[in-house]
Formats: structure tokens, C-alpha cells, sequence
């Protein structure tokens, strides 16, 4: 409708926007279509920008209101209101099915068949840390022993004293511990021992148990140290009738399946640990073959592989263990043993993440 200027202004103005709230009222329809049926963000965007926007069609008749007379604005307000709704609750239930459709279409494209061949031959494997861990596990548990884990934040009550190894004795230094910040008697465990000092504690006797687990030395890593290793641990013990014979045969089977040999042999060797009386070094016989090593029970050497004993009553005491007490103790490395049984001369190659050695070894 052509604006006649000789009308009041008031009239004009009246006009002016009756004018396109009509407008308005006509294209809701197209746009309440075109909005039904966009099937991107972007579309539904483009009709918003042009109907609600900061210079859209319904924003822009909003501002013409405030020039109105109150009757007027009542009127067109209702009017633009209904239709600035309308919009707005169909761009909102569009945008809540467009966002369905996105994620099934996506949902379609991401499907992976699990049971189709694998093409490339490239399969996972577990770590060799994992495989050995659980194969130990399984050995122990077949001969009764229970698996048990300790914390890897220990006290030094639990890593020392109660190992006999009080506040000033020479063997905490060569332990080269990591001792936690503004913590004075905290500590990363330097070796799993600190398991049988809480089972003990929890579970008084008998027991049958191994722990296998993250120890920690501060050492430099070179081709045999890492300042983080794994050892297993294990305990056995009663009120009598547990001898260095029965920590022998333990060994000697372990040593077997760990080697998958059907016989080994194995001398215990006196040493010292605190913790024990006697302590004695474990080897075993072996031989090297074209430069490869293999654990056999005729072997020409003897090859070390880790400390032992039967517990020391000062750790009994320790533990609450009271009246009489009998039982021995053992401690391996497991980089160690993984490094004998793979043929690996460097424990770096444990702990790279290098996938062609992990493939290698898997
Ligand atoms: N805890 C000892 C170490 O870390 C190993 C050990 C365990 C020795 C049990 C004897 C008995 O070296």
C-alpha cells in the first residue's frame, strides 16, 4: 500500500507497520515450510538471520512498534509476538530432529563389523609385562598361593622398619628411595616385601600368597636399571613344618613353568637380607647356546635370579604374629625374568613404545 502524506503522522506510522505485520503474516507460511524442511544447521541459520536476526524482517517491525499508540502496539505486538513464536518453536523442534539425523547418518558411517576379517593382518597383543604377569599368576594360583596387591605409596614402617631394617641400617641407603615431597616417612615402595608385612597383619597365618607389582629406586635408566620395575613376592607361611625344602621345590617349580622346561636345577646360595635368617641368593643352572641362553637342568653355569629366605621372628614380630611361626619369602625382578626368557639384553626395550618391538615380542 502507497504511504499518503497527507495523513496525520500518527496515521502514517499506523499504516507503516499494519503494512508489515501483513507482510509478516503472509510469509510465515513459507517460512514455517522452509524451516520443516532444512536439513542443516546452516539452513536453519540463513531463516533465522532473516526472520528473528539482529536486522531481521520481525526484528526490525518490533523496533517501528515504539512509534505506535499504545492501542497500536497492543495490537501489532500480539500479532508479531505470535509469529516471532511460531519461529522460534519451529527452529527449535528442527534443530532437535536435524541433530537426530546427523548422529544416525553418522552412527551409519561409523559402523564396524567385528565379525568381518581382519585385511591388513595387523592384530593387537598384550604388553609383555601383562602376558608375564599373568601367566605367574596363573602358575601360583594352580598351586593354592593367593594374589594380593599392596600400594605402591608406602610408609617406611611398612618398606623398612618392620623389614628389620631400622632408621640408620646401611641397607636403606643402598635402596636409593624416592621419598614423596613434605613427606617425610613416605615413600615409593623400593620392593614388594612391604606385602608381606600387611598380609600378615590382615590375615594372620596360615598363608600362601605372591604379590606382583611396581617398585621404585632412583636409579639412572640404563640398559639393566629403570628407576620403576616390577617384582613378585612371595609368602608361606604357618605355625611349624615350613623349611628351605619347601621354599626349594617352590622355586624349582616356578622356574620350570616361567622357562617352560620340564626340570630345572637350583642353588640357593647364602646371602644377607634383613628381613631374613637365612637369606640366600636363588640361581639356576643354564647353558648358551649359538649365544642364546637356555635354562636346563644340566647346565655348565649358574645364572642369579633373585633373593629369598625363611622370615626373620623380628618380622614376625612386627606383624602382630604371635606364639610360634614359621615360613620362607621370595623376591624376583620381572623385567629381569621377561629379559632371560625373550632373549632381550637392554630393559629399555620393555618399556619403549616402539610398536615393532611390542609386535616382536607379542
Ligand atoms: N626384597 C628383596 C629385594 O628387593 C628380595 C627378597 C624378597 C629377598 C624376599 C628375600 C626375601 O631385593
Amino acid at each position: 500500500m502507497a504511504i499518503c502524506y497527507n495523513l496525520p503522522v500518527f496515521q502514517m506510522r499506523h499504516l507503516k507497520v499494519m503494512q508489515a505485520v501483513e507482510d509478516i503474516e503472509g510469509k510465515l507460511v513459507r517460512w514455517l515450510d522452509s524451516i520443516s524442511r532444512a536439513l542443516t544447521f546452516h539452513e536453519l541459520e540463513l531463516i533465522k538471520v532473516e526472520t528473528i536476526g539482529k536486522s531481521g524482517v520481525l526484528t526490525l517491525a518490533f523496533k517501528e512498534l515504539m512509534h505506535l499508540s499504545i492501542d497500536d502496539k497492543k495490537l501489532f505486538g500480539e500479532r508479531l509476538n505470535r509469529a516471532k513464536n511460531s519461529i522460534e518453536s519451529a527452529i527449535a523442534n528442527r534443530l532437535k530432529h536435524i541433530e537426530i539425523l546427523t548422529i544416525t547418518e553418522k552412527l551409519k558411517n561409523e559402523t564396524l563389523d567385528i565379525t568381518l576379517p581382519v585385511v591388513n593382518g595387523q592384530f593387537g597383543s598384550l604388553h609383555m609385562i601383562t602376558q608375564t604377569v599373568r601367566r605367574i599368576r596363573d602358575h601360583y594360583h594352580s598351586r593354592g598361593f593367593l594374589v594380593l596387591d599392596g600400594p605402591e605409596i608406602e610408609s617406611d614402617f611398612f618398606n623398612f622398619d618392620a623389614l628389620n631394617i631400622p632408621k640408620h641400617h646401611p641397607a636403606r641407603q643402598s635402596h636409593d628411595t624416592f621419598y614423596l615431597d613434605g613427606l617425610e616417612e613416605t615413600l615409593l615402595r623400593t620392593h614388594t616385601s612391604c606385602v608381606q608385612i600387611r598380609t600378615m597383619m590382615k590375615m594372620g597365618l596360615p598363608i600362601r600368597m605372591i604379590s606382583i607389582g611396581k617398585t621404585y629406586r632412583n636409579d639412572q635408566l640404563d640398559s639393566t636399571h629403570s628407576p620403576m620395575f616390577h617384582q613378585i613376592e612371595g609368602l608361606v607361611v604357618d605355625r611349624k613344618g615350613i623349611t628351605i625344602g619347601h621354599l626349594k621345590n617352590e622355586l624349582k617349580k616356578f622356574v620350570a613353568t616361567f622357562f617352560e622346561v620340564d626340570e630345572v636345577d637350583i642353588r640357593l646360595r647364602p646371602s644377607y637380607f634383613p628381613f631374613t635368617e637365612p637369606g640366600m641368593e636363588v640361581d639356576c643352572r643354564y647353558t648358551k647356546e649359538n649365544g642364546r641362553l637356555r635354562i636346563t637342568k644340566d647346565g655348565d653355569r649358574w645364572l642369579e635370579l633373585g633373593g629369598a629366605g625363611m622370615v626373620h621372628p623380628n618380622v614376625f614380630k612386627a606383624s602382630g604374629i604371635e606364639g610360634p611361626a614359621q615360613g620362607f619369602a621370595f623376591g624376583f625382578g620381572l623385567e629381569r625374568l621377561i629379559m632371560l626368557r625373550y632373549g632381550i639384553s637392554d630393559i629399555r626395550v620393555i618399556f619403549d613404545t616402539d610398536v615393532r618391538y611390542l609386535q616382536h615380542y607379542a
